[in-house]
């Protein structure tokens, strides 16, 4: 099978490897802290029993389940605790494809890479359907687009690469869409306490049995490394999304699913309103900058990332490696992200060198 592997590891490969400093600007791992009730969490069980070194149950903690269960409104029941939103993706998207309604999985131009490698891997056909030039997805669009071989759609909202946030009117459509069809409407929302525009609208808001929504701590917690997120299925999906987790997991870490239960349960709105804020003043500075540099630019109502267009320099692999050594910042390929956006690079603004960064992308394109 010909899988396609996310060019994300190769960059960060490339930038670790270059012979001089480089601003790391390639994926979304946060360089903030954790909230500390989650570094309290991981103290104590360094200390607990043996027998809380032993499996959790393979759909996850039943605390956090019902912690999960009761912040979003849904039955503790529909709650798969999972490795990150990818695990939570991976899953939804198996559990749309065996159904047997259809072989497409309906992406958007841009998308996030690991989605179009997912459909192959999980042998669906990709379809997209292109985003204005905010991001912004157009239901009648997405409608045109779907049809009885429509297994799924797959939206990111925040979104990363773009930066969009969705109106609920959009994910209202979207869910109907998924209805129209008998296919599944997976709404990935992880940046979900990112969003700087108030906007932000969850695919939870409209019941249906033909939606999924998936997320993590990854990134709200500032955890990345810890694994741990979670997909809200419609009650009649959720068994055999949880045989395909026990078969192919056994079950998730379990101090991480600790830690987190105690962070969800002792932090409160102000931690993620201060990420919120550092994010906001970090996307002013960059995109002065880039604006001083006369470049092309997106200001994002959600998630972490910039995108920019520097005149004659596309957005592809070579021009990456090229900024990596001769400017000393590391961006993503447009070209990563789909057809669309060729001619621009993507930035991560989880580095306190933000700044700098722009003040190197601005003398090297002078
Ligand atoms: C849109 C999107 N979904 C999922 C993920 C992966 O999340 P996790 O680390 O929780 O698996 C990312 C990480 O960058 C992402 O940007």
């Amino acid at each position: 099978m010909d899988y396609e592997t996310p060019l994300f590891f190769h960059v960060m490969e490339y930038a670790d490897a270059a012979d001089r400093d480089v601003i790391d600007m390639v994926s979304g791992n946060p360089d903030w802290e954790p909230p500390e009730a989650l570094r309290e969490g991981l103290r104590e069980y360094a200390d607990l029993e043996p027998d809380r070194f032993q499996y959790a149950p393979s759909a996850g903690l039943r605390e956090l389940r019902a912690e999960i269960a009761a912040r979003r409104g849904v039955d503790a029941e529909q709650v798969v605790v999972t490795n990150g939103a990818g695990e939570a993706n991976y899953l939804s998207m198996a559990r749309a494809l065996e159904r047997n309604r259809g072989n497409e999985i309906l992406l958007t131009d841009p998308v996030y890479p690991y989605y179009p490698g997912k459909t192959t891997m999980l042998g669906g056909a990709q379809r997209f359907v292109a985003t204005d030039d905010e991001g912004q997805l157009d239901p009648t669009a997405v409608r045109a687009a779907a049809s009885d071989e429509t297994a799924a759609i797959v939206v990111n909202t925040p979104n990363n690469p773009t930066g969009a946030v969705y109106p609920a009117e959009t994910m209202r459509e979207l869910v109907a869409i998924a209805e129209e069809h008998d296919a599944i409407l997976i709404s990935d929302e992880v940046y979900d306490h990112y969003d700087l525009s108030g906007e932000f609208a969850s695919a939870l808001e409209t019941d249906s049995a033909h939606r999924i929504v998936t997320n993590a701590f990854s990134k709200s917690m500032a955890i990345t490394g810890f694994r741990v997120g979670y997909a809200i299925f419609p009650p009649e999906l959720v068994s055999d999304a949880r045989s395909r987790h026990m078969l192919v997991n056994v079950a998730t870490t379990r101090p991480g699913q600790y830690a987190v239960l105690q962070a969800l349960r002792e932090t409160g709105p102000d931690y993620y309103e201060r990420n919120r804020k550092r994010l906001r003043k970090r996307v002013e500075t960059f995109t002065d900058a880039l604006e001083a540099a006369g470049a092309e630019y997106t200001t994002p109502s959600g998630s972490f990332y910039v995108m920019a267009r520097f005149e004659g320099y596309p957005g592809t692999l070579a021009n990456v490696e090229r900024l990596i050594d001769e400017a000393g910042v590391a961006g993503m390929p447009g070209e990563a992200f789909g057809d669309s956006r060729r001619e621009w690079l993507r930035f991560a603004l989880v580095t306190p060198r933000v700044e700098e960064a722009a003040e190197r992308l601005a003398a090297y394109f002078d």
